[in-house]
């Protein structure tokens, strides 16, 4: 089903795009700029479709949240340089989830660049786990600038940055937000301008008994 509506819609794209094409030619001047705005909306809905399709093809399995997050320590430690010190608080208790680990792997990641993004004169990135009941919960806490109340309700909004151009995206939370959904989870977001910028993500605990079943 997606994946055919990912394919309609990549067509319309291509019809859209081939006619601002043809427009650049045949039409003058006056409409250049708005041209090469459509072009590039087009490019950035085609790569959206892209991570959209991505997300389908996710393989979940078993895997304790606490390795995911061990794991990508040393990646972090390359991305954020060492202005910013990162600490790992994981809990003792069992972290089991249903997910796919390279899309976590990927979630953790756009949430330490866009952390590195906020504290460009250092800080502190804390990455902590705690279960609640039936829930895993993830939590990035940043020492940044944080946000305006503006930025904050719209982070998680297909192509919203507020980087210079080139610099973002603004698909990094979109994509947070769509594999943490995929794996029956949510996001929020809490952060104030000059106080950092805290992100909660919950999924769903998957039992020990689970895991005796798959061993
Ligand atoms: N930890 C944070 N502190 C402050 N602002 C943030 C933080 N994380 C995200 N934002 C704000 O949310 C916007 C959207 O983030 P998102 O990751 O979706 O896109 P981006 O980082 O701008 O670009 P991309 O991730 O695609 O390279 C950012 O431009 C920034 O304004
Ligand atoms: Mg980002």
């Amino acid at each position: 089903m997606a994946t055919s509506v990912a394919h309609d819609f990549n067509n319309l794209l291509l019809v859209i795009a081939g006619n601002a094409e043809l427009a650049l030619v045949t039409e003058g001047p006056a409409v250049r700029h708005e041209l090469a705005e459509i072009l590039r909306a087009t490019d950035h809905a085609r790569e959206l479709v892209r991570q959209l399709l991505a997300l389908t093809r996710a393989e979940p399995a078993l895997l304790e949240l606490n390795e995911v997050v061990r794991g990508v320590r040393p990646m972090l430690e390359r991305l954020l340089d060492d202005t910013i010190d990162i600490q790992l608080e994981l809990t003792n208790a069992d972290t089991t989830v249903f997910a796919d680990a390279v899309q976590l792997e990927r979630v953790l990641l756009n949430l330490g660049v866009n952390a590195r993004d906020a504290m460009r004169s250092g800080g502190r990135l804390t990455i902590a786990t705690e279960r609640r009941h039936d829930v895993v919960v993830l939590r990035a806490v940043d020492t940044g600038a944080g946000m305006t109340d503006h930025t904050r309700g719209r982070v998680f909004d297909p192509f919203f940055t507020t980087k210079a151009e080139g610099e973002g995206t603004g698909l990094g939370l979109t994509s947070v937000y769509g594999i943490v959904a995929s794996a029956g989870g949510d996001v929020t977001v809490d952060s104030e301008p000059g106080r950092g910028t805290t992100f909660t993500i919950s999924l769903p605990h998957r039992g020990d008994r689970l895991l005796e079943d798959a061993a």
